[in-house]
Protein backbone atom coordinates (compact mmCIF):
# COMPACT_ATOMS: atom_id res chain seq x y z
CA UNK A 1 0.00 0.00 0.00
CA UNK A 2 1.37 3.30 -0.85
CA UNK A 3 1.84 5.57 1.91
CA UNK A 4 0.71 9.23 2.17
CA UNK A 5 4.05 10.68 1.22
CA UNK A 6 3.97 8.69 -2.02
CA UNK A 7 0.57 9.34 -2.43
CA UNK A 8 0.66 13.70 -2.09
CA UNK A 9 4.05 13.37 -4.52
CA UNK A 10 2.09 11.20 -7.29
CA UNK A 11 -0.64 13.67 -7.20
CA UNK A 12 1.75 16.68 -7.97
CA UNK A 13 3.01 14.33 -10.72
CA UNK A 14 0.35 13.36 -12.22
CA UNK A 15 -1.27 16.87 -12.04
CA UNK A 16 2.52 18.43 -14.03
CA UNK A 17 2.70 15.30 -16.63
CA UNK A 18 -1.14 14.15 -17.41
CA UNK A 19 -4.27 15.79 -18.71
CA UNK A 20 -6.14 16.17 -15.80
CA UNK A 21 -8.89 18.32 -16.62
CA UNK A 22 -12.26 16.96 -17.00
CA UNK A 23 -14.29 16.55 -20.65
CA UNK A 24 -17.29 18.38 -18.64
CA UNK A 25 -18.11 22.02 -19.16
CA UNK A 26 -17.89 24.05 -16.04
CA UNK A 27 -20.66 25.97 -17.36
CA UNK A 28 -19.61 29.61 -17.52
CA UNK A 29 -19.94 28.78 -21.49
CA UNK A 30 -23.61 28.64 -21.05
CA UNK A 31 -23.19 32.40 -19.75
CA UNK A 32 -22.55 35.84 -21.01
CA UNK A 33 -22.17 39.47 -19.15
CA UNK A 34 -23.61 42.21 -21.05
CA UNK A 35 -21.61 43.98 -22.86
CA UNK A 36 -21.51 48.07 -22.86
CA UNK A 37 -20.65 49.92 -25.80
CA UNK A 38 -20.40 53.07 -23.31
CA UNK A 39 -19.66 51.87 -19.90
CA UNK A 40 -19.28 55.25 -19.11
CA UNK A 41 -15.93 54.40 -17.23
CA UNK A 42 -12.26 54.76 -17.54
CA UNK A 43 -10.83 51.39 -17.35
CA UNK A 44 -7.73 52.31 -15.15
CA UNK A 45 -10.32 53.75 -12.35
CA UNK A 46 -11.50 49.55 -12.34
CA UNK A 47 -11.00 48.57 -8.63
CA UNK A 48 -10.74 44.77 -7.56
CA UNK A 49 -10.59 45.57 -4.08
CA UNK A 50 -12.75 43.62 -1.81
CA UNK A 51 -12.60 42.31 1.94
CA UNK A 52 -13.19 38.35 2.89
CA UNK A 53 -13.73 37.75 6.28
CA UNK A 54 -12.57 40.44 7.54
CA UNK A 55 -9.00 40.74 5.09
CA UNK A 56 -8.34 43.21 2.62
CA UNK A 57 -7.71 41.44 -0.60
CA UNK A 58 -6.23 43.47 -3.93
CA UNK A 59 -8.39 41.53 -6.00
CA UNK A 60 -11.09 38.55 -5.29
CA UNK A 61 -8.43 35.84 -5.22
CA UNK A 62 -7.97 32.21 -3.45
CA UNK A 63 -4.59 30.37 -4.27
CA UNK A 64 -6.39 27.06 -3.50
CA UNK A 65 -5.41 23.97 -1.50
CA UNK A 66 -2.60 22.12 -3.66
CA UNK A 67 0.12 20.65 -1.45
CA UNK A 68 2.68 20.31 1.31
CA UNK A 69 4.67 17.49 2.80
CA UNK A 70 6.39 16.41 0.00
CA UNK A 71 9.93 16.68 -1.24
CA UNK A 72 8.61 19.68 -3.80
CA UNK A 73 6.27 21.48 -2.05
CA UNK A 74 8.37 23.17 0.24
CA UNK A 75 9.47 24.93 -2.69
CA UNK A 76 5.93 24.97 -4.63
CA UNK A 77 4.13 26.49 -1.24
CA UNK A 78 7.15 29.36 -1.20
CA UNK A 79 6.58 30.72 -4.42
CA UNK A 80 2.51 30.41 -4.64
CA UNK A 81 2.83 32.57 -1.27
CA UNK A 82 5.28 34.64 -2.21
CA UNK A 83 3.20 35.63 -5.83
CA UNK A 84 0.44 35.80 -2.77
CA UNK A 85 1.85 38.59 -0.56
CA UNK A 86 3.00 40.30 -3.84
CA UNK A 87 -0.41 40.71 -5.63
CA UNK A 88 -2.66 41.17 -2.35
CA UNK A 89 -4.41 37.75 -3.08
CA UNK A 90 -5.48 34.58 -0.25
CA UNK A 91 -3.63 31.48 -0.37
CA UNK A 92 -4.31 28.21 1.27
CA UNK A 93 -2.03 25.08 1.63
CA UNK A 94 -2.99 21.72 0.76
CA UNK A 95 -4.25 19.11 3.19
CA UNK A 96 -2.08 18.78 6.74
CA UNK A 97 -2.65 15.22 7.23
CA UNK A 98 0.79 14.22 6.46
CA UNK A 99 1.61 17.02 8.78
CA UNK A 100 -0.50 15.84 11.81
CA UNK A 101 0.99 12.43 11.18
CA UNK A 102 4.59 13.18 10.51
CA UNK A 103 5.55 16.53 12.16
CA UNK A 104 8.91 16.92 10.04
CA UNK A 105 7.10 17.93 6.88
CA UNK A 106 5.08 21.10 9.06
CA UNK A 107 8.05 23.14 7.35
CA UNK A 108 6.53 22.63 3.75
CA UNK A 109 3.07 24.02 4.72
CA UNK A 110 4.62 26.70 7.39
CA UNK A 111 6.74 28.19 4.54
CA UNK A 112 3.53 29.75 3.12
CA UNK A 113 3.63 32.19 6.60
CA UNK A 114 7.25 32.71 6.49
CA UNK A 115 7.31 34.52 3.44
CA UNK A 116 3.90 36.12 3.69
CA UNK A 117 3.32 36.88 7.08
CA UNK A 118 0.30 39.02 6.38
CA UNK A 119 -1.54 37.59 3.64
CA UNK A 120 -4.70 35.83 4.39
CA UNK A 121 -3.92 32.03 4.97
CA UNK A 122 -5.66 29.05 5.09
CA UNK A 123 -5.07 25.56 6.33
CA UNK A 124 -6.55 22.51 5.11
CA UNK A 125 -7.66 18.56 6.44
CA UNK A 126 -10.49 16.38 5.32
CA UNK A 127 -13.65 16.37 6.75
CA UNK A 128 -13.90 12.38 6.41
CA UNK A 129 -10.74 12.39 9.10
CA UNK A 130 -13.21 13.57 11.70
CA UNK A 131 -14.24 9.64 11.38
CA UNK A 132 -11.07 8.33 11.91
CA UNK A 133 -9.79 9.72 15.13
CA UNK A 134 -9.23 13.64 14.00
CA UNK A 135 -10.90 16.02 16.62
CA UNK A 136 -10.80 19.53 17.54
CA UNK A 137 -7.21 18.94 18.31
CA UNK A 138 -5.65 17.76 14.84
CA UNK A 139 -7.39 21.26 13.22
CA UNK A 140 -6.10 23.65 16.26
CA UNK A 141 -2.37 22.01 15.28
CA UNK A 142 -2.88 22.57 12.06
CA UNK A 143 -4.49 26.22 12.34
CA UNK A 144 -1.60 26.71 14.33
CA UNK A 145 1.51 25.73 12.54
CA UNK A 146 0.73 27.93 9.81
CA UNK A 147 -0.35 30.76 11.84
CA UNK A 148 -3.92 30.39 9.97
CA UNK A 149 -6.47 32.88 9.13
CA UNK A 150 -9.54 29.92 8.93
CA UNK A 151 -9.36 25.92 7.82
CA UNK A 152 -10.71 24.65 4.97
CA UNK A 153 -11.97 21.43 5.73
CA UNK A 154 -12.28 19.33 2.14
CA UNK A 155 -15.35 17.33 1.46
CA UNK A 156 -13.65 14.36 -1.32
CA UNK A 157 -16.23 11.40 -1.52
CA UNK A 158 -15.52 10.27 -5.03
CA UNK A 159 -11.83 10.86 -4.32
CA UNK A 160 -11.99 8.60 -1.39
CA UNK A 161 -14.34 6.23 -2.82
CA UNK A 162 -11.61 6.02 -5.69
CA UNK A 163 -8.73 5.81 -3.83
CA UNK A 164 -7.22 2.32 -3.08
CA UNK A 165 -6.20 3.65 0.44
CA UNK A 166 -9.37 5.62 0.62
CA UNK A 167 -11.46 6.53 3.97
CA UNK A 168 -14.75 6.00 2.91
CA UNK A 169 -16.37 6.64 5.97
CA UNK A 170 -18.80 9.61 5.62
CA UNK A 171 -21.26 8.97 7.84
CA UNK A 172 -22.66 11.08 10.07
CA UNK A 173 -20.30 13.92 9.77
CA UNK A 174 -22.38 16.86 10.22
CA UNK A 175 -22.81 16.67 13.44
CA UNK A 176 -19.12 16.32 14.15
CA UNK A 177 -18.55 19.86 11.12
CA UNK A 178 -20.48 21.68 13.88
CA UNK A 179 -19.15 20.81 17.18
CA UNK A 180 -15.94 21.59 15.11
CA UNK A 181 -16.65 24.91 13.62
CA UNK A 182 -17.99 25.42 17.17
CA UNK A 183 -14.33 24.59 19.13
CA UNK A 184 -11.67 25.67 16.37
CA UNK A 185 -10.78 29.23 17.52
CA UNK A 186 -10.21 30.23 13.50
CA UNK A 187 -12.97 30.11 11.20
CA UNK A 188 -13.78 26.80 9.39
CA UNK A 189 -15.11 26.98 5.83
CA UNK A 190 -15.83 23.98 3.30
CA UNK A 191 -14.91 23.05 0.10
CA UNK A 192 -15.03 20.19 -2.36
CA UNK A 193 -12.67 19.27 -4.56
CA UNK A 194 -13.69 19.23 -8.13
CA UNK A 195 -17.45 17.79 -7.77
CA UNK A 196 -19.69 21.26 -6.60
CA UNK A 197 -21.72 21.40 -3.58
CA UNK A 198 -25.34 20.36 -3.90
CA UNK A 199 -27.49 23.63 -2.28
CA UNK A 200 -29.16 22.01 0.20
CA UNK A 201 -25.18 20.95 1.38
CA UNK A 202 -24.64 23.64 1.50
CA UNK A 203 -27.52 24.93 3.80
CA UNK A 204 -26.94 22.37 6.16
CA UNK A 205 -23.15 23.37 6.39
CA UNK A 206 -24.31 27.03 6.72
CA UNK A 207 -26.36 25.79 9.51
CA UNK A 208 -23.56 23.89 11.24
CA UNK A 209 -21.65 27.27 11.39
CA UNK A 210 -19.54 26.67 8.88
CA UNK A 211 -18.52 30.27 8.00
CA UNK A 212 -17.91 30.23 3.97
CA UNK A 213 -17.79 27.46 1.07
CA UNK A 214 -15.84 27.15 -1.86
CA UNK A 215 -18.21 25.34 -4.17
CA UNK A 216 -15.42 23.57 -6.92
CA UNK A 217 -17.26 22.44 -9.03
CA UNK A 218 -16.87 19.95 -11.99
CA UNK A 219 -15.04 21.31 -15.05
CA UNK A 220 -11.57 21.95 -13.61
CA UNK A 221 -9.26 19.00 -12.19
CA UNK A 222 -11.17 15.56 -12.30
CA UNK A 223 -9.54 13.74 -9.05
CA UNK A 224 -11.13 10.47 -10.20
CA UNK A 225 -8.81 10.51 -13.36
CA UNK A 226 -6.05 11.19 -11.24
CA UNK A 227 -6.63 8.28 -9.16
CA UNK A 228 -7.50 6.15 -12.10
CA UNK A 229 -4.07 7.36 -13.23
CA UNK A 230 -2.51 6.10 -9.65
CA UNK A 231 -4.74 2.68 -10.11
CA UNK A 232 -2.52 -0.33 -10.85
CA UNK A 233 -5.77 -3.07 -11.27
CA UNK A 234 -7.51 -2.55 -14.11
CA UNK A 235 -11.13 -2.52 -12.21
CA UNK A 236 -10.16 0.08 -10.14
CA UNK A 237 -8.78 2.18 -13.73
CA UNK A 238 -12.24 1.25 -15.16
CA UNK A 239 -14.66 2.67 -11.78
CA UNK A 240 -12.55 6.05 -11.89
CA UNK A 241 -13.08 6.24 -15.90
CA UNK A 242 -17.02 5.99 -15.21
CA UNK A 243 -16.17 8.69 -12.54
CA UNK A 244 -14.27 10.79 -14.50
CA UNK A 245 -16.63 13.66 -15.03
CA UNK A 246 -19.02 13.58 -12.23
CA UNK A 247 -20.18 16.44 -10.59
CA UNK A 248 -22.05 19.08 -10.72
CA UNK A 249 -20.41 22.11 -12.69
CA UNK A 250 -18.74 25.16 -10.85
CA UNK A 251 -21.01 27.98 -12.57
CA UNK A 252 -24.41 25.83 -11.61
CA UNK A 253 -22.92 24.94 -8.26
CA UNK A 254 -22.22 28.43 -7.51
CA UNK A 255 -26.05 29.81 -9.09
CA UNK A 256 -27.70 27.49 -7.01
CA UNK A 257 -25.81 28.05 -3.43
CA UNK A 258 -25.63 31.30 -3.91
CA UNK A 259 -29.79 31.46 -4.44
CA UNK A 260 -30.02 29.34 -1.06
CA UNK A 261 -27.37 31.48 0.69
CA UNK A 262 -27.63 35.54 -0.46
CA UNK A 263 -25.00 37.17 1.58
CA UNK A 264 -22.88 34.20 2.98
CA UNK A 265 -18.97 34.12 1.71
CA UNK A 266 -18.97 31.69 -1.26
CA UNK A 267 -16.14 30.86 -3.54
CA UNK A 268 -16.26 29.55 -7.00
CA UNK A 269 -13.06 27.48 -8.29
CA UNK A 270 -13.10 23.97 -10.51
CA UNK A 271 -11.91 24.71 -13.68
CA UNK A 272 -12.37 28.78 -14.20
CA UNK A 273 -9.48 29.28 -16.50
CA UNK A 274 -9.30 33.33 -17.49
CA UNK A 275 -10.24 36.32 -15.92
CA UNK A 276 -13.45 36.51 -18.44
CA UNK A 277 -14.74 33.49 -16.71
CA UNK A 278 -14.02 35.01 -13.21
CA UNK A 279 -15.95 38.35 -13.95
CA UNK A 280 -19.26 35.46 -14.69
CA UNK A 281 -18.63 33.90 -11.51
CA UNK A 282 -18.22 36.85 -9.30
CA UNK A 283 -21.38 38.12 -11.63
CA UNK A 284 -23.61 35.02 -10.42
CA UNK A 285 -22.31 35.35 -6.99
CA UNK A 286 -19.00 34.44 -5.88
CA UNK A 287 -17.32 36.51 -3.57
CA UNK A 288 -13.56 34.90 -4.19
CA UNK A 289 -12.40 33.04 -7.19
CA UNK A 290 -10.21 29.64 -6.16
CA UNK A 291 -7.72 28.66 -9.01
CA UNK A 292 -5.32 25.43 -8.35
CA UNK A 293 -4.19 23.74 -11.39
CA UNK A 294 -3.22 26.40 -13.47
CA UNK A 295 -0.71 27.71 -10.81
CA UNK A 296 0.89 23.95 -10.07
CA UNK A 297 3.69 24.34 -12.88
CA UNK A 298 4.48 27.62 -12.61
CA UNK A 299 5.02 27.20 -8.65
CA UNK A 300 7.08 24.30 -9.37
CA UNK A 301 9.60 26.95 -11.67
CA UNK A 302 9.47 30.42 -9.52
CA UNK A 303 7.09 33.54 -7.73
CA UNK A 304 7.46 35.33 -11.28
CA UNK A 305 6.11 32.95 -13.12
CA UNK A 306 3.21 32.47 -10.75
CA UNK A 307 2.57 35.94 -10.39
CA UNK A 308 3.18 36.17 -14.84
CA UNK A 309 -0.18 33.54 -14.50
CA UNK A 310 -2.40 35.79 -12.35
CA UNK A 311 -1.69 39.37 -13.36
CA UNK A 312 -2.96 38.12 -16.80
CA UNK A 313 -5.88 36.78 -15.07
CA UNK A 314 -6.26 39.71 -13.57
CA UNK A 315 -5.70 42.07 -16.52
CA UNK A 316 -8.69 40.09 -17.59
CA UNK A 317 -10.99 40.37 -15.23
CA UNK A 318 -10.37 44.32 -14.86
CA UNK A 319 -11.28 44.04 -18.85
CA UNK A 320 -14.62 42.45 -18.52
CA UNK A 321 -15.39 44.77 -15.66
CA UNK A 322 -14.59 47.60 -18.07
CA UNK A 323 -16.95 46.33 -20.37
CA UNK A 324 -19.64 45.82 -18.21
CA UNK A 325 -19.06 49.28 -17.15
CA UNK A 326 -18.58 47.63 -13.58
CA UNK A 327 -16.11 50.29 -11.57
CA UNK A 328 -16.21 48.00 -8.61
CA UNK A 329 -16.90 44.26 -7.77
CA UNK A 330 -19.70 45.96 -5.96
CA UNK A 331 -20.99 46.94 -8.90
CA UNK A 332 -20.17 43.88 -10.94
CA UNK A 333 -22.23 41.30 -8.77
CA UNK A 334 -25.07 43.96 -9.74
CA UNK A 335 -24.67 43.11 -13.50
CA UNK A 336 -27.04 40.93 -15.30
CA UNK A 337 -25.71 37.39 -16.87
CA UNK A 338 -27.87 36.16 -19.59
CA UNK A 339 -28.11 32.48 -20.77
CA UNK A 340 -26.78 32.29 -23.88
CA UNK A 341 -29.55 32.21 -26.61
CA UNK A 342 -31.61 34.20 -23.99
CA UNK A 343 -30.18 37.94 -24.72
C1 LIG B 1 -2.29 19.08 -7.55
C2 LIG B 1 -3.52 19.39 -6.75
C3 LIG B 1 -3.56 19.07 -5.41
C4 LIG B 1 -4.71 19.36 -4.64
N1 LIG B 1 -4.71 19.07 -3.31
C5 LIG B 1 -5.77 19.45 -2.55
C6 LIG B 1 -5.75 19.28 -1.15
O1 LIG B 1 -4.77 18.79 -0.57
N2 LIG B 1 -6.85 19.67 -0.43
C7 LIG B 1 -7.94 20.22 -1.05
O2 LIG B 1 -8.91 20.60 -0.37
N3 LIG B 1 -7.98 20.39 -2.38
C8 LIG B 1 -6.94 20.03 -3.14
N4 LIG B 1 -6.96 20.24 -4.50
C9 LIG B 1 -8.20 20.76 -5.11
C10 LIG B 1 -8.14 22.25 -5.38
O3 LIG B 1 -7.97 22.98 -4.20
C11 LIG B 1 -9.40 22.75 -6.13
O4 LIG B 1 -10.51 22.61 -5.27
C12 LIG B 1 -9.67 21.97 -7.42
O5 LIG B 1 -8.48 21.52 -8.03
C13 LIG B 1 -10.44 22.79 -8.42
O6 LIG B 1 -9.71 23.89 -8.87
P1 LIG B 1 -8.91 23.90 -10.29
O7 LIG B 1 -9.85 23.37 -11.33
O8 LIG B 1 -8.51 25.34 -10.49
O9 LIG B 1 -7.73 23.00 -10.13
C14 LIG B 1 -5.83 19.96 -5.26
C15 LIG B 1 -5.77 20.28 -6.62
C16 LIG B 1 -4.64 20.02 -7.37
C17 LIG B 1 -4.61 20.40 -8.82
Amino acid sequence: MANIWQRKADHIDIALTKRVTMAKSTGFDDFDLVHQALPEIDLADVSLHMTFLGHVLSAPILVSSMTGGTERSYEINMHLAEAARELGLAMAVGSQRIMIEDPLTCPSFAVARTVAPNIPLYGNLGAVQLNYGMGVDAFQQAAEAIRADGMFLHLNPLQEAIQFEGNTNFAQLLSKIRILADHLPVPLLAKEVGSGIAPEIAVALAESHIKGIDVSGAGGTSWAHIEGLRATDPARQRLAEVFANWGIPTAESLALCRGQLPGFPLIASGGIRNGLEAAKALALGADLIGLAHPLLEPATHSTAAVIEVLKQFIWELRVAMFLVGAIDLETLKSRPVVKRGCQ
